[in-house]
């Protein structure tokens, strides 16, 4: 028996993924709410996966860092001088400060408490005050590393040493948007947010389109017909679904000197859900995404950027239009924290429990078989 086989949100699950989907209803509220649910999705999820640090073109040069906690572990992820993405543990070797904060540029990791300074690989460069140690070796001390991986762009780190490589998790993935070249897109922006409400609140919103019309009515709720929604079954490691953006849509178009794309993929979007926390709107012409890392059951961490696709970097309309595109997914972004705040907020006072799936929400019911098959585990 292991400390979790009593979690009653974990039986609750059960039964609800158990229903076929033409009869499913959304997740039960205990696995939203309960802290012990999500100490089960910590262990068993985000300590297991490949979770998402955002685009590399962040890290361009050496000494560029980042950071992050993933499962209690302080990480730095940075580009070392041989140009190669590394991360790092961010705990100091001597008496266990961490060392870097937020994201910046270093020529050397300098530990704020006694300054030992290690190099960008990880080994010990400098310690001073330490000669008189008769036992204590420079060359013993080196940054324990973890597995960093950059596909198609993203910058993918996990601290589990067996997950299988993220090009071959999510190679069906890779098949399906290749002929957009999202490994060129260009980040021109990238924000760190904090949300009030479940992790999987603010993902199961990002995947359906269902709430468009009604949610984002003050934006682009108007312009999305939920009859052009192409609904399509996703795969163990992701799920996706499409919508067509009208002519009058500059930068969701493919640019004249785009020749990768043809027909409707020209105006096609894919809304893009990569299990866990990696969620990306992908267009011929821009992409923006959320990544998104639990706190507590009603807290979570949102790394939120986004860029244009390498055609329209030399178009000298697109600063103006991409000005108003990344000031309208403000606006849109706004009124999903509002809808998935609120919906935490019910969950909590709930005494009614979960209702029935559109067919616009599929993704959302292979969510729930996801997060069944990875805590269930
Ligand atoms: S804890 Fe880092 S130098 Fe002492
Ligand atoms: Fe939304």
């Amino acid at each position: 028996m292991t400390r979790f086989d009593r979690i009653e949100a974990l039986d609750d699950l059960r039964a609800n993924v158990a229903v076929p989907f033409r009869r499913a209803r959304a997740m039960p509220r205990s696995v939203y709410t309960s802290p012990e649910f999500m100490a089960l999705e910590i262990e068993r999820i985000f300590a297991r996966e490949w979770l998402c640090a955002g685009r590399a073109s962040a890290l361009a040069a050496p000494g560029d860092y980042l950071t992050m906690e993933i499962a209690g572990y302080p990480i730095i992820v940075l580009r070392d001088r041989e140009g190669g993405l590394r991360a790092l543990s961010n705990v100091c070797l001597h008496r266990m400060s961490t060392l870097l904060e937020g994201q910046g540029h270093i020529r050397a990791i300098s530990c704020p408490y006694h300054a030992w300074s290690y190099n960008l690989d990880g080994s010990l460069r400098g310690a001073p005050g330490m000669a008189a140690n008769e036992d204590f070796c420079k060359a013993d001390y080196r940054l324990p590393a973890f597995r960093c991986e950059e596909w198609l762009g993203w910058i993918m780190v996990t601290v589990n040493p067996d997950a299988p490589p993220v090009a071959e998790q999510l190679s069906e993935l890779g098949s399906l948007v290749k002929h957009y070249g999202m490994e060129n897109y260009v980040e021109s922006f990238r924000e760190t947010l904090t949300w009030n409400t479940n992790w999987k609140v603010l993902a199961e919103n990002f995947m359906e389109s269902y709430h468009v019309p009604v949610c984002h009515n003050g934006t682009i709720g108007p312009q999305v017909s939920l009859d052009e929604v192409e609904c399509v079954p996703g795969t163990a490691t992701f799920n996706y679904h499409c919508a067509l953006k009208s002519e009058d849509q500059y930068l969701a178009l493919a640019h004249p000197s785009n020749t990768r794309l043809s027909g409707d993929d020209r105006r096609r979007t894919y809304i893009i859900s990569v299990y866990p926390g990696l969620f990306i709107s992908l267009s011929p012409g821009y992409f923006w995404y959320l990544s998104l890392y639990p706190r507590a059951p009603g807290e979570v961490d949102v790394i939120y950027g986004g860029g244009l696709a390498p055609e329209f970097m030399e178009d000298p309309d697109a600063p103006m239009h991409f000005a108003a595109l990344k000031a309208l997914i403000d606006e849109v972004n706004a009124e999903d924290k509002g809808c998935t705040e609120r919906v935490f907020k019910g969950l909590m006072g709930a005494v009614a429990g979960s209702g029935h799936l559109s067919h616009l929400e599929l993704p959302n019911y292979e969510f729930a078989q996801y997060i069944l098959s990875k805590v269930d585990a």
